[in-house]
């Protein structure tokens, strides 16, 4: 196996590739050139290690990674979840840890449980279909926001939401509560398909050293 080739990570832009940044240093593979905000590059490179690092939106990580543009992707699971791309799942990086919920006001609560035909405003159309459709077996109308979601059964736009939350605060200050719980998320590392066969024993080891890291509480 050649060392020669670059692996190269995309990272979703903020919170997430800050603290992968943080836990990538503590396995010594750092990005001195990453840590110049007032940079404009897009690409940032280690020649040393052969790795190069960009920073992408969010929901584009899993599509870099299938194509094979970026070998590894870290990313929440809402994201992969969302985006439904080829790619192999490696790790659950522990960090970014929050829930995907059904939320709404109480009075809500009854309109889920007599299977009504209700309107899920959410910015994560496909995670609430196949909930409501292929978990719940309810047949609902799946309205698509970009943002700001808990607005929905505030403006009367629709009757419950499918979001994250992470402390609860958002869904609090504005009267509404969490219904049911659709799953568990964290941010997860991903590897392009053919990358994962090609450069097994590099990818392997960087999986190996986080996990330990991982275990030992570190992240
Ligand atoms: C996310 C999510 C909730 C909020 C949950 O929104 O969509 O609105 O955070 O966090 P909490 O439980 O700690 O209050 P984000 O801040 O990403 O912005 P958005 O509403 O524009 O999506």
């Amino acid at each position: 196996m050649s060392e020669e080739r670059y692996l190269t990570f995309a990272l979703g832009k903020g919170r997430l590739a800050n603290k992968t940044l943080e836990l990538l240093e503590q396995i010594g593979i750092t990005c001195e050139e990453m840590k110049d905000k007032s940079s404009r590059k897009l690409i940032f490179v280690n020649e040393e290690l052969k790795l190069k690092f960009f920073l992408s939106k969010g929901p584009d990580v899993p599509t870099y990674v299938e194509y094979g543009a970026a070998d590894i992707g870290v990313v929440g699971k809402d994201t992969i979840m969302e985006e439904n791309r080829r790619v192999y799942e490696v790790l659950d990086l522990g960090f970014g840890k929050c829930r995907m919920c059904v939320c709404g006001p109480a009075s809500a609560r009854e309109l889920l449980q007599h299977h009504e035909r209700i309107r899920v405003a959410s910015k994560y159309p496909l995670i609430a279909r196949d909930y409501f459709y292929n978990k719940k077996h309810q047949t609902v109308d799946i309205i698509k926001l970009n943002g700001s979601v808990e607005l929905g059964p505030i403006v009367g736009l629709s009757d419950v939401i499918v979001d994250i939350v992470e402390t609860g605060s958002t869904l609090k200050e504005n009267g509404l509560e969490v219904l049911e719980e659709i799953c568990p998320l964290s941010a997860r590392m991903i590897v392009n398909q053919v990358s994962m066969q090609m450069e097994t024993e590099r990818i392997k080891s960087l999986i190996t050293k986080l996990k330990t890291l991982c275990q030992e509480g570190s992240i």
